[in-house]
């Protein structure tokens, strides 16, 4: 049987020592939680959304903290706002060694309901910015000879659900864009992998339900679709957290589901 080097294992090393993290929708939910932990473990975080008072509160917290972090404004459905975002990065921190693409919204109503924008707009923000924050990270990751890149999936992008076509269908894309990144990028020791969490109640998840004519039995219903109930933002910032270091490095191409068991049944 083959041995494990015993230098494999390096015992309270922070896990992302050193490493430069850019998280897209860090302002706030999963995006902000996942920076905290990044930062606790060793990483230099970029922390990149559009809401600028969050943004900038939650960097100043690491900061406080003893942790490294910038906020760095950008909508990353725009192509020239992407472009500087990662020149701005680069600037400060000298690289970037892991992206995750976590920005992202959700609207419920049929195809009916929905309007052209309403789709347009998800597809834009779920979809169309890892496109645009990869084009523009890829070059420098591969330069550096490797890196980690996550797509924020969801459970939805797995399985479908009424009333969801815009956010199904996105997250659904995000599954195989995944694929084909990790296929295209494994030369360049890039691994791009997909994280789909089941239902955690973040500020985007409380938008969602109050928007609901039937909240509490929605809430209910959700709470025993998960067989583990729901799940919280740190359950996901770990399995981030994962993904994002070395422990991942032989991972590409994957979805992580991290659902309670949601898809499970
Ligand atoms: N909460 C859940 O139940 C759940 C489940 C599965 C997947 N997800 C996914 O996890 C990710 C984070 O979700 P969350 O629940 O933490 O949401 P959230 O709304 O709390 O956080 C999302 C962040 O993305 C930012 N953002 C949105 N559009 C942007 C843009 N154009 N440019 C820059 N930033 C932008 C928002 O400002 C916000 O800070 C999303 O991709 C979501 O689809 C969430």
């Amino acid at each position: 049987m083959r041995k494990v080097s015993k230098h494999r294992i390096t015992k309270n090393r922070p896990r992302l020592s050193g490493k430069v993290c850019v998280i897209t929708g860090g302002a706030r939910g999963i995006g902000a939680t996942s920076a905290r932990l990044f930062a606790s473990e060793g990483a230099l975080v970029a922390i990149v959304d559009i809401k600028d008072t969050l943004g900038r509160s939650v960097a100043s917290g690491i900061v406080q903290r003893g942790g490294r972090a910038i906020y760095v404004h950008c909508d990353v459905t725009h192509s020239a706002d992407v472009a500087a975002m990662v020149r701005a990065v680069v600037a400060r921190f000298g690289r970037i060694d892991v992206l995750f693409n976590n920005a992202g919204t959700a609207i419920v109503g049929d195809v009916v309901q929905l309007s052209e924008e309403d789709w347009d707009r998800t597809f834009a923000i779920n979809v169309k910015s890892m496109f645009l924050c990869s084009k523009h990270v890829v070059p420098i990751m591969r330069k550096q000879g490797g890196g980690s890149i996550i797509n924020m999936g969801s459970e939805s992008g797995l399985i479908g659900l009424p009333m969801h076509p815009a956010y199904c269908s996105s997250k659904g894309a995000v599954v195989n864009l995944t694929r084909s990144m990790a296929i295209g990028h494994a030369v360049d020791r890039i691994r791009v992998n997909c994280l789909c969490p089941g239902t955690i109640p973040t500020p985007l998840y409380q938008e969602f339900m109050a928007a609901l004519p039937n909240k509490l039995e929605v809430e209910s219903f959700l709470k025993k679709e998960h067989p583990l109930g729901l799940g919280s933002e740190v359950d996901i910032a770990q399995a981030a957290l994962y993904l994002a270091s070395d422990e991942s490095k032989y991972m590409t191409g994957a979805p992580l589901i991290v659902d309670g068991g949601y898809t499970a049944k």
